[in-house]
């Protein structure tokens, strides 16, 4: 059954408050409700229905009287009377036996929520929608040392505690937590004086993993208050680890959970990377109390409202807090590899969905991603000035309603006076614009005809041009910038733009910043972009000239048999060697693009890809950088060196992250010494981690893999990190035959998804491994999410994605998908979340 935007209808009631009562048993939770509902004074007679799945109803009551409502699989209709009444259910549940980890479950022995996006309606009987607003009082009574919900402690004794949120929330904000936790307290005065008591609530075991999690949040509350002048509201804040989680965290009111891995760390078991992710990951959580609490979305195609902005949100957060260059490129990487597929497959959807079978498969790259690439244009396109006013009177016009997106772009029009109906297009129109560039000289006039085209999607065909905002700046012939950065606004299919009075040709650095997310089809020659990665002074720019270069370079390789260009090598090498730049920076630089994102360049320009060829072709450019930068890399390896004791910040995890690609480098010149040696005496997870990947690139390593295992085995975040290490790095034709034997493993504890992705996620992002042609990889995949979906839907459906990009592949490989999809399609009762995406996989 599909839902459309097209089709919203507010609920016929208010709700005014709500009570909850949960006796906490594994296999028989009570959940006693007391609601009270009022008919809205418009609505005459509308209809009562309360969600309600998979819930066995003991009793239910209108204003004390008991009734009996009628039943359905999906919710409860029943008479009510005029006015304002109270609805009184008894229902129970089974957490211990909930797998899908959505509603109330249990995880290691202790119990938790995931209600976003409809996960409440398994809890008890309500209008599970997140117009529906009210506050709510919760008793949990539980014969177990922590018991927490949403809102402020109001009062606990032996085996009991109550909370209240005095904030109108929508049920997917609901929370409850119990079990044997102990907690990391700390606490935040805000910047009006309100005493906030903060706890990270962990296992017994996990205390030493919460120091850097805390600091995040105290640093994520004073930037709030600093930057959008957001204070919290609730005299605590709590946050729960839980090891057994579909995603990476939720912002349940006063109460997030977090996957352990978005939050646990120690210097010894994660790496920079985990620690920048978790640091982003709480910010972005406790952003959403105000963009996504106070202010939520009217219905869930309302969905990038809270979580575009807040994810722009918090990669403003990153680039304050560490470099915002590097914080910048990362994002593009990401995003390229994976919304760009997604909006140019199958999958394709716009930012504003208007149509969804099941809405947990929308929380996308799209959605979330372009989502915020959305927010950063509007930003470009108004100025900083009219972004902060127009935030202000977001949060103070919409402060407690559930909004739309045209709530969201009115704040921006009211302020600025402009209209922004084509700009309004980025939220329907899905797909990535292709950006065409002309150039032309003469007269000391430099012209520049950008022409866009948006190619056709499910359900979407002749779209009209968008509002593209790109960002030029021009670069004389010495590499001095003679106009500096200004954004031209690309409205029409096509346009020119002059810049005159130059004294020589320019060279023209375009689309500065990544100020729109499209694909540019460049008319630069490679000496322009050679040249750009040699003197662009926008440091994003640079770093996209050298992926410009590498992917011509691999694509000339692939197609043409071509030798790596002096071009390519020399600029990446003159770079490495720069001591000026940042090392974090110089790192990025030396990046090649996804062997998928080649495969995707390659398809879009008609051919069809080979995933043995391009990964031919990526060893050999990365054997030749290596040879290329021989005699720079023990002076870089002894500069890159840390002796300060661990800190994940900026600095000493940039010095890092060049260390780790000189030794990348260095191992394929020495077959392994070096970084025998670096393993042998690593401290942190970060260099023990790159000096085992080097090793067993190399095809070495066996021995510390086995130790590896052996010092990790009772910390389940190390050991995820062991399983999917072996299959992101084996060679394309052990690829299938490693990760088979891993899911043989006794710790392959698959219906865990941490654990379950850690070895499946690799297998499909190992390119070459998994579009083997013998087809083993698809079918160990398509094994695994048949046998997880009756336990773990949502898991499922989101792996699916793995097969997006099949058409662009040969015949041989397409039969081989198709028939792996088609198989998953005809497993008896697929859960709806997989049958969405395998059609909407197959049908395009
Ligand atoms: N709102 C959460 C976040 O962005 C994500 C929760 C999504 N949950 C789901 N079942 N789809 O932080
Ligand atoms: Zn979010």
């Amino acid at each position: 059954q599909t839902i459309y935007l097209k089709d919203y209808a507010p609920f016929g009631f208010d709700v005014r408050e709500v009570n909850l009562i949960f006796d906490l048993a594994p296999n028989a939770t009570r959940v006693t409700s007391r609601i009270r509902f009022a008919a809205k004074p418009d609505a005459e007679h509308p209809d009562f229905f309360l969600h309600g799945e998979q819930l066995k109803l003991i009793r239910a009551a209108i204003d004390g009287q008991e009734i009996t409502p009628t039943l359905t699989e999906t919710g409860l209709t029943c008479d009510v009377p005029d006015g304002a009444f109270t609805f009184e259910a008894e229902v129970e549940i089974d957490p211990a036996n909930n797998t899908a980890l959505e509603g109330l479950y249990m995880s290691n022995g202790m119990y938790c929520t995931q209600c976003e996006a409809e996960g409440f309606r398994k809890i008890t009987y309500y209008p599970d929608r997140p117009d529906v607003m009210s506050t709510f009082t919760v008793r949990v009574n539980g014969d177990l040392p922590v018991l927490l919900s949403n809102g402020n402690p109001t009062d606990s004794g032996e085996g009991f505690a109550e909370w209240h949120d005095p904030w109108p929330k929508p049920a997917y904000l609901f929370a409850l937590v119990a079990g044997d936790l102990v907690a990391h307290s700390d606490h935040f005065t805000t910047v009006s004086g309100r005493e906030v008591d903060l706890n990270l609530y962990v296992r017994p075991g996990d205390e030493g993993k919460c120091a850097f999690g805390m600091d995040a949040l105290k640093r994520s509350m004073k930037w709030d208050e600093d930057v959008y002048g957001r204070e919290y509201d609730l005299d605590v804040f709590n946050i729960v680890a839980v090891d057994d989680f579909n995603m990476g965290a939720m912002e349940n009111k006063g109460l997030n959970v977090f996957n352990s891995s978005a939050v646990l760390a120690s210097p010894e078991t994660a790496t920079d990377a985990n620690f920048e992710r978790i640091e982003a990951i709480i910010a972005h959580e406790y952003f959403h109390n105000w963009t996504g609490n106070r202010i939520t979305c009217r219905d869930w195609f309302q969905l990038c409202l809270k979580e575009g902005l807040t994810v722009f949100r918090d990669a403003q957060f990153t680039s304050d807090v560490r470099s915002a260059p590097v914080k910048r490129i990362g994002d593009v990487i990401d995003l390229r590899a994976r919304q760009f597929p997604e909006d140019n497959g199958p999958l394709a959807h716009p930012v504003r969905p208007e149509s969804f079978q099941e809405i947990n498969n929308f929380y996308t790259a799209t959605v979330y991603e372009k989502g915020a690439e959305v927010i950063g244009m509007l930003k470009r396109l108004v100025g900083d000035q009219a972004y902060a006013e127009a935030l202000d009177l977001y949060f103070a016009r919409h402060d407690g309603q559930a909004c739309t997106i045209e709530d969201w772009l009115k704040v921006f029009e009211d302020v600025t006076g402009r209209e922004l109906s084509q700009f309004k297009l980025w939220y329907s129109q899905a797909g990535t614009p292709r950006v065409k560039v002309e150039e032309d000289w003469g007269d000391g006039t430099y012209s520049l005809t950008l022409s866009q085209s948006l190619p056709d999607s499910p359900g979407q065909v002749d779209k009209q041009p968008m509002h593209i905002p790109v960002a030029v700046g021009l670069l004389g012939p010495d590499g001095d910038e003679v106009r500096e950065t200004q954004t031209l606004e690309l409205t029409e299919a096509r346009q020119t733009f002059r810049f005159d009075g130059l004294a020589a040709k320019p060279t023209a650095s375009i689309l500065r910043e990544f100020s729109a997310p499209v694909i540019l089809e460049h008319g630069v020659s490679r000496d322009a972009q050679a040249f750009l990665l040699a003197h662009d002074t926008d440091p994003f720019n640079r770093w996209s000239a050298a992926r410009v270069l590498a992917t011509e370079t691999l694509i000339g390789m692939i197609t043409d048999g071509k030798t790596p260009g002096g071009d390519y090598l020399d600029g990446v090498l003159s770079v490495l060697r720069n001591d000026d730049l940042d090392p974090a920076y110089r790192a990025l630089m030396a990046g090649l693009p996804t062997q998928s994102e080649l495969a995707g360049v390659l398809a879009d320009r008609g051919l069809i890809p080979d995933p043995m060829a391009i990964w031919r072709a990526s060893e050999t450019l990365k054997q030749a950088m290596a040879q290329h930068a021989q005699d720079l890399l023990p002076r870089l390896h002894s500069q890159m060196r840390v002796d300060a004791s661990y800190r994940p910040d900026a600095e000493q995890s940039g010095k890092r992250s060049l260390g780790s690609v000189v030794l990348s480098m260095t191992t394929r010149l020495d077959g392994g010494e070096l970084a025998a040696s670096e393993y042998a005496k690593s401290d942190n997870m970060t260099l023990q981690l790159s000096s085992l990947g080097a090793l067993l690139r190399a095809g070495k390593g066996q021995e510390e893999l086995a130790a590896f295992y052996d010092q990790w085995q009772a910390d389940r975040l190390v050991i995820d990190k062991w399983f999917g290490l072996q299959v992101s790095l084996a060679e394309p034709d052990q690829t299938c035959a490693v990760a088979q034997k891993l899911t043989g493993h006794p710790d392959f504890h698959w219906k865990t998804p941490n654990r379950f992705r850690s070895v499946l996620g690799p297998l499909a992002m190992n390119h070459a491994g998994f579009h083997h042609g013998d087809g083993t990889s698809y079918a160990l995949l398509a094994d695994w999410l048949i046998r997880l979906d009756p336990v773990n839907p949502q898991t499922t459906a989101r792996m699916c994605s793995a097969f997006q990009t099949w058409k662009r592949y040969d015949a041989d490989r397409q039969a081989l998908i198709r028939a792996q999809l088609e198989r998953i399609a005809a497993t008896p009762e697929l859960s709806r979340d997989t049958t969405e995406m395998v059609s909407r996989i197959l049908d395009a």
